[in-house]
């Protein structure tokens, strides 16, 4: 088997408005929401260097330049922080701040849907396979999804790769849902899959979760720019045409997945990834154990 083109750059849309999180979102981008101590868009940035991404490109809109900011350099607060010697804090900042160059921003303009805004970034992308990571969808285990997802492109021998997730049959209608083929391990082959279906005609309990491995040739099916479910440019429709041009393969990445676009879901991804901190595990544990809720 030859071994495929290597995945290099990474789309992470993040031009989406927000609305389940109002007010929080009105002025701050929900991708800054902090898990913990480290806005929800950085987990995603961190998961994707993991993988081997080497170029990040953010499709973003209007009152989203905070993210711009933050994966910048912040030279007074560096400066203040190398002057009071608090030295750990200094270096974890200067850790998180990807290479020079690695990071692009392109705009959406309208938020047409989550196809569109993977279209956005179609130049910077040009003609290899790349992966999409959305940043709502929080991975939490070691190594991060992408990377299992990038073994498994390999191991295949290319194709499209999404990851993928079991859930009750009565939330499936909020999530595109697979069609499964041949299963290896935690590896399944895609027959098919379609967005938002009703709990009686979903195909199977697995929801495609917000991390995508594809080939540039969906940027042409997303260039038809046809509207799917909620009258939006889905990305799971020019997926599906994919399918049988392309092999098509399904991670059950070994992690636990949580829906920060969510209010239940952010509060669980804050005291999963709480719980999994030696710094904080311990006071949080105490907390929770003895709380009158
Ligand atoms: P969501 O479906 O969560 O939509 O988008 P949303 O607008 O961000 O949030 P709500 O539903 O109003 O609360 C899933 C992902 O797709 C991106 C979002 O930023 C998020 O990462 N997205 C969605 C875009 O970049 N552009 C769009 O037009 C739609």
């Amino acid at each position: 088997m030859t071994k495929p083109p290597p995945i290099r750059k990474a789309v992470l849309p993040v031009a989406g408005m927000g609305t389940r999180f109002l007010p929080a979102t009105k002025a701050v981008p929900k991708e800054m929401l902090p898990v913990v101590d480290k806005p929800v868009v950085q987990y995603a940035v961190e998961e994707a260097r993991e993988a081997g991404i080497e170029q990040f490109i953010f499709v973003t809109g209007r009152g989203k330049h905070i993210i711009e900011d933050h994966f910048d350099h912040a030279y007074e607060l560096e400066a203040l922080l190398k002057e009071r010697e608090k030295t750990k804090e200094l270096d974890s900042l200067l850790e998180s701040l990807p290479k020079s160059g690695s990071v692009s921003f392109t705009r959406q303009q309208k938020p047409l849907g989550l196809g569109h805004a993977v279209w956005c970034a179609r130049h910077f992308i040009g003609n290899e396979p790349f992966a999409v990571l959305l940043p709502d969808d929080l991975c939490v285990g070691k190594p991060g999804a992408l990377k299992q997802m990038v073994q498994a492109y390999n191991d295949v021998g290319g194709g499209a790769v999404i990851a993928a997730e079991e859930r009750p049959l009565s939330e499936i209608h909020r999530y595109g849902v697979i069609a499964p083929g041949k299963i290896d391990g935690n590896v399944i082959e895609v027959k098919g899959m379609v967005e938002k279906p009703k709990a009686e005609k979903a195909p199977s309990l697995l929801r495609i979760v917000g991390r995508y491995i594809l080939p540039a040739e969906v940027f042409r099916e997303l260039d038809r720019k046809e509207k799917g479910a909620g009258g939006e440019i889905q990305l799971t429709d020019s997926m599906q045409r994919l399918i049988g041009i392309h092999q098509f393969h399904a991670v059950k990445a070994n992690c636990s997945w949580y829906d920060c676009g969510d209010k239940v879901g952010f509060l669980q991804a804050n005291i999963a990834v709480g719980l999994s901190r030696p710094d904080i595990a311990p006071a949080l544990k105490k907390v929770l154990s003895g709380a009158k809720f």
